[in-house]
C-alpha cells in the first residue's frame, strides 16, 4: 500500500521489488571481482543452480475461505520474539560492496528489528558492528579457530557487546575451489577486508612475532592458517559450550545424522545450509535436505534453514518442511550493493511484505499453520 500511495504523488521505489532481478542490476554496480565472490559458487556452480532447481520443484497449494486478513508472522527464538521468521546470514567482508559495509546492514537490521548474525570475517570489528546495531538482535557467526584462547578471546568480545546466539559454521574450514575468485586470483581476506576482528583481537595479536600494522600479510597468513587442522570434533563442541552460554547452532548441516549428532551434543539449534553453493559442488540442494532433517530433530532442537532463499514464496516453502525461521544471504549483499543501509532495508522490508502477502493467499495467517500440506511436488 505504501508503495501504491507514493505511486498517486508520482514516486516509484528507488530500487526494483523483484529481489530475483537485484543481481543482475548488482553486477552493474560492483567490481568484477566483488561480484565474482558474492555471486559465485563452488565448482561449476550446479549446488548454487540445485537449490534453486528445488525451490521451484516444492508448489504452493493454496486453500481458499479461510479468513487470513489479520496474519502475525512473528516468531519465538530462543526467549526473543522476533518480527519474522528471517535473519540476516552471516556474510564475510560486506565493505567490497559497499564502503559502509556491514555497519550499513547493521543499521538497516536493527530498524526493522531483524537479527543480524554478523561473520568471523567482517570487515569491521565487533564492537564497531555492534554501536552500529544499537539494541537491535544480534547474533555471532564463529569461523572456529585452532587456537583455543583466541576463541576464547573472541567470544568474550561478542558476549560483552550483546550477542545473544552463536552460529558455529562447520562447511567451511577450508575454501573451495571457486573458479570466479580463481580466475580473477582474487581473495578479498588476502587484502585485509575480512580479518577486522582477528586484527583487532588482543589474543590474536599475541601470537604475531610482528604486529599487523607492522606485516598484515604474514599476520593475514597466520590468521588463514587457523582454520585447517585436525583439532575440532564432536567432543570438541563442549570447548564452545563452555565459553558460550547463550544458544549454540551449528550451521552446514546437511546430513541427518549429524543433525542428530548436534543435539546429541547438546547444540541449541542448527542451520541447514549448503553455504549458498559455495563450498561442495555437486551438493544436495539444501531445500531437499530440510524435510527428513526438521523431522528428525524438529522438536528438539531449533531448525533454521539458507541457501536459496529469494522470495517470500521461498520462505513460506522452507517453512512448510520444517524451518522456524530462515537466513537471507545474497539478496540483502546485493541490496547492500545498491544503496546502503536504504538497500538493505529495501530488501528485507520488500520479503516480509511478499512472504505477508504469500502467506495470506496461500490461506494461512501464522508460520506456526504452515506443515508439508501446504506444498505439493509438481
Ligand atoms: C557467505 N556465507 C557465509 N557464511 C558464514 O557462515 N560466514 C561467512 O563469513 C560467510 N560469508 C559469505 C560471503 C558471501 C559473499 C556469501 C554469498 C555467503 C554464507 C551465508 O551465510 C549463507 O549460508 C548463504 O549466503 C546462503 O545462500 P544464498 O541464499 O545467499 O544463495
Amino acid at each position: 500500500n505504501e508503495i501504491y500511495l507514493q505511486g498517486l504523488g508520482g514516486t516509484t521505489p528507488a530500487f526494483t521489488t523483484d529481489l530475483t532481478a537485484l543481481e543482475e542490476s548488482a553486477a552493474k554496480l560492483l567490481t568484477p571481482q566483488a561480484l565474482g565472490y558474492v555471486a559465485g559458487g563452488a565448482g561449476s556452480g550446479a549446488t548454487m543452480r540445485a537449490n534453486r532447481e528445488a525451490f521451484d520443484r516444492w508448489k504452493i497449494v493454496p486453500r481458499m475461505l479461510t479468513d487470513a486478513t489479520e496474519r502475525d508472522l512473528s516468531v519465538t527464538l530462543f526467549g526473543r520474539r522476533l518480527p519474522a521468521p528471517v535473519l540476516l546470514a552471516p556474510v564475510g567482508v560486506q565493505t567490497i560492496v559497499h564502503p559502509e559495509g556491514e555497519l550499513a546492514t547493521a543499521r538497516a537490521a536493527a530498524a526493522l528489528d531483524v537479527p543480524m548474525i554478523l561473520s568471523t570475517a567482517a570487515a569491521h570489528t565487533i564492537e564497531e558492528v555492534a554501536q552500529a546495531g544499537g539494541s537491535g538482535p544480534r547474533w555471532f557467526q564463529l569461523y572456529w579457530p585452532n587456537d583455543p584462547d583466541v576463541t576464547a578471546s573472541i567470544l568474550g568480545r561478542a558476549r560483552e557487546q550483546g550477542y545473544t546466539a552463536l552460529v558455529v559454521t562447520l562447511d567451511t574450514w577450508t575454501l573451495a575451489w571457486r573458479p570466479r575468485d580463481l580466475d580473477q586470483a582474487y581473495l578479498p581476506f588476502l587484502k585485509a577486508e575480512g580479518t577486522a576482528i582477528a586484527m583487532s583481537d588482543p589474543a590474536f595479536r599475541a601470537r604475531l612475532a610482528k604486529t599487523p600494522e607492522e606485516d598484515l600479510p604474514t599476520a593475514i597468513l597466520q590468521w588463514v592458517g587457523m582454520f585447517t587442522g585436525t583439532d575440532k570434533s564432536w567432543d570438541r563442541l563442549s570447548v564452545l559450550r563452555e565459553l558460550w552460554d547463550g544458544p549454540i547452532l551449528l550451521k552446514g548441516i546437511q546430513h541427518v545424522d549429524d543433525a542428530r549428532r548436534a543435539v546429541d551434543a547438546g547444540m541449541d539449534g542448527i542451520v541447514v545450509s549448503n553455504h549458498g553453493g559455495r563450498q561442495v559442488d555437486g551438493a544436495l540442494a539444501s531445500l531437499e535436505a530440510l524435510p527428513r532433517i526438521a523431522q528428525a530433530v524438529g522438536g528438539r532442537a531449533e531448525v533454521l534453514f539458507d541457501s536459496g532463499v529469494r522470495t517470500g514464496a521461498d520462505v513460506l516453502k522452507a517453512l512448510a518442511l520444517g524451518a522456524k525461521a530462515v537466513l537471507l544471504g545474497r539478496p540483502y549483499v546485493y541490496g547492500l550493493a545498491h544503496g546502503g543501509e536504504d538497500g538493505v532495508r529495501h530488501v528485507v522490508r520488500s520479503l516480509l511484505a511478499e512472504l505477508d502477502l504469500t502467506l495470506a493467499l496461500a490461506g494461512y495467517r501464522t508460520p506456526g499453520e504452515l506443515s508439508p500440506s501446504a506444498l505439493q511436488r509438481g
